[in-house]
């Protein structure tokens, strides 16, 4: 193909703007997806990302097309994720573009997450084509919206796309849109092979899959391809793209996209970032690659039943194999026995994770609170990395306590400025910023530890504003914090899997809220259970549940036998995801009580 009949594009866009249904309303119209086969939201494979309706993982598309001028194109369309936890997918995939489209819903205009999206494509040197989508909700207001963005981002719209993405209203003009103002791919055919890795994952049947957009050069099925930065050599068995189902090329040239595999076993074979080249005459200078993802987010997974450790390996083996920024190491728990500390990009990242062990392993679990990494350093001189809060260090050993801090936007009409200062004041943040973005819109910019946004800040942001508030945050830094390990006593024996890290200043506070929430989630025993928060030896907060047994049985008189038994089988499924410590039985709620804590 043509590098000037080749459009390499993604659409970006804050979430719910759109982006999905208008990636559909496009395969649609270029006669991708058939109306027998049709599903909505194709981008999204697999079916939990359809239930969800996210996209977790990149998905690229190769779409043929015949031009208003005649001429037959091809685009590229390369799916990106809208979470703020994947925002590293998104970036990658950007690499391989030449131009976004910028889903804008004309109800909302600009939000936070419109202009991280808009900064990562300006970053990539991205051709940038504004679409105001959901113009046929009455709330439209494609006027404003322009307007807004003319001025935050600074795109022309003098003529911008007025779309209905759920219609399919104007969908036409957008295809045509990228052909005419993104620019054509360039790079020489002759050149050393010199391709980019954007995505891998791994297939049981064929290896190791890599997505990979070609700079210069060309590639053909049973080439003896060299990963750059290893200097590892494999044979190409499969060159291809996605059509969408995956279809077979023999040769492909620069500027195009599509899918390769060559034997390789794990991810770490072709590295995402990394440049494929010949063997035989390779390029000189490598794509200057993207950061490594690391996980910023610890908690442990622990079997329900212990016999199920090695089947909860398993599962934990094969996940970490298609995602590179999830990551597992056995730990021990006094409470909970022999388990996983897993690492994670962010909340959303955990939720993914333990509803595939579940649902496609049918793993039972038990998940602790989720601790961000604090860095430690000991009177010793020693440096160290905490990623699980019963692994702190004595008090006495502790010389400094480091935690990581975000760099958060949050955009929210001017009403509701209050509330989110209060709200990020309270979370121990630090103004950096605060101006109009219109009229009515204020983008507000705050420095906060990430262990204080990562729980419960976006839910309280969205009930204090009603919904109207967005984010957008990353990680900058580690600074020095009053940090002190809180230990839950469960009858006088602390239970390491309850342990947090928490701000002096609000540990007895916590401490109190937590005991309360344990109390609670935590059922009757036959025998009294006495909960208690300490910090060091002190302790903060004392609660205690009474002895009783929950007879579900009683009122039955020994007649019914039939639902008597309903009755028992009713009380064992709901003990199913509970463990026993010492002889103190412990809901899974009673884990996540800690991060609900006030
Ligand atoms: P993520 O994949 O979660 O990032 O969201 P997205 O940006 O892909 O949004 P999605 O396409 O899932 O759309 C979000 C919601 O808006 C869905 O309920 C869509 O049906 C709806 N929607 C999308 N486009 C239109 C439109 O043009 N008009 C109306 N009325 N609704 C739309």
């Amino acid at each position: 193909m043509k590098t000037e009949n080749i459009r390499n594009f993604s659409i970006i866009a804050h979430i719910d703007h759109g982006k999905s249904t208008l990636a559909d309303r496009i395969l649609e119209l270029t006669g991708m997806v058939s109306d027998r086969d049709k599903k909505d939201q194709y981008l999204d494979k697999m079916e939990l990302e359809r239930e969800r309706g996210i996209t977790i993982k990149a998905q690229t598309v190769r779409i043929p097309y015949k031009a208003a001028d005649g001429q037959e194109y091809v685009l590229n369309l390369i799916d990106t994720p809208g979470h703020v936890d994947f925002s590293y997918e998104v970036s990658r995939s950007l690499a391989a573009c030449e131009g976004a489209l910028l889903v804008v819903d004309a109800t909302q205009g600009v939000e936070a997450q419109t202009l991280a999206n808009v900064y990562l494509a300006l970053d990539n040197d991205l051709e940038v084509i504004p679409v105001l989508n959901k113009i046929d909700l009455p709330s439209a207001d494609t006027e404003a919206i322009a307007a807004e963005i003319e001025e935050v981002i600074g795109l022309d719209c003098s003529d911008s796309l007025h779309v209905s993405a759920k219609t399919g209203l104007n969908v036409d003009k957008v295809v045509e849109a990228v052909i005419e103002q993104l620019p054509a791919p360039e790079g020489s055919a002759d050149a050393p092979l010199k391709a980019l890795i954007f995505d891998s994952w791994y297939d049981s049947y064929q290896g190791v899959v890599v997505l990979f957009r070609i700079l210069e050069g060309t590639l053909k099925k049973g080439d003896t391809i060299r990963i750059f930065s290893t200097g590892k050599d494999f044979d190409v068995t499969r060159l291809g793209a996605f059509c969408p189902e995956p279809a077979d090329f023999k040769t492909m040239g620069p500027g195009e996209v599509g899918f390769m595999c060559a034997s390789m076993k794990e991810l770490g074979d072709a590295p995402v970032g990394d440049t494929i080249t010949h063997a035989e005459r390779p390029t000189s200078e490598a794509f200057p690659g993207f950061k490594p993802v690391k996980p910023m987010v610890f908690a442990g997974l622990y079997p329900i039943e212990p016999s199920e450790y090695e089947t909860l390996k398993a599962a934990l083996e094969k996940l970490q194999l298609n995602d590179a920024a999830f990551t597992y190491e056995p730990e021990t728990s006094q409470a909970l026995g022999f388990g996983f500390r897993c690492g994670f990009l962010g909340l959303l990242h955990i939720e993914i994770i333990q509803e595939r062990l579940e649902r496609e392993f049918d793993a039972k679990l038990i998940t602790t609170a989720p601790s961000v990494v604090y860095k430690v350093d000991t009177v010793d001189g020693e440096s160290l990395v905490i990623d699980n809060p019963s692994k702190l260090p004595d008090p006495t050993r502790i010389e400094a306590i480091h935690e990581p801090y975000v760099r958060m936007d949050i955009h929210v009409p001017n009403e509701y400025v209050g509330p989110v200062l209060a709200l990020c004041e309270e979370k121990r943040g630090i103004q950096k910023n605060m101006g109009y973005l219109t009229p009515t819109r204020v983008m507000i910019t705050y420095e906060i530890p990430f262990a204080e946004v990562m729980y419960d800040f976006f839910d309280k942001l969205k009930s204090s504003t009603k919904g109207y508030a967005s984010l957008d945050y990353e990680i900058i830094d580690y600074r020095q914090a009053d940090m002190v390990k809180l230990d839950i006593l469960i009858n006088g024996d602390p239970v390491d899997a309850f342990s947090c890290i928490v701000h002096r200043e609000n540990s007895a506070r916590q401490g109190r809220s937590i005991a309360l929430k344990l109390k609670r989630s935590i059922p009757r025993q036959m025998f009294e259970v006495v909960i208690q928060a300490a910090i060091g030896r002190k302790i903060v907060a004392k609660e205690r549940n009474a002895p009783f047994r929950k007879d579900v049985t009683a009122k039955c008189y020994g007649g019914d036998i039939t639902r008597k038994r309903k009755l028992l089988e009713k009380q064992k499924e709901g003990k199913k995801r509970m463990r026993r410590m010492g002889n103190v039985e412990i809901p899974q709620e009673a884990f996540l009580a800690v991060l609900k804590a006030d």
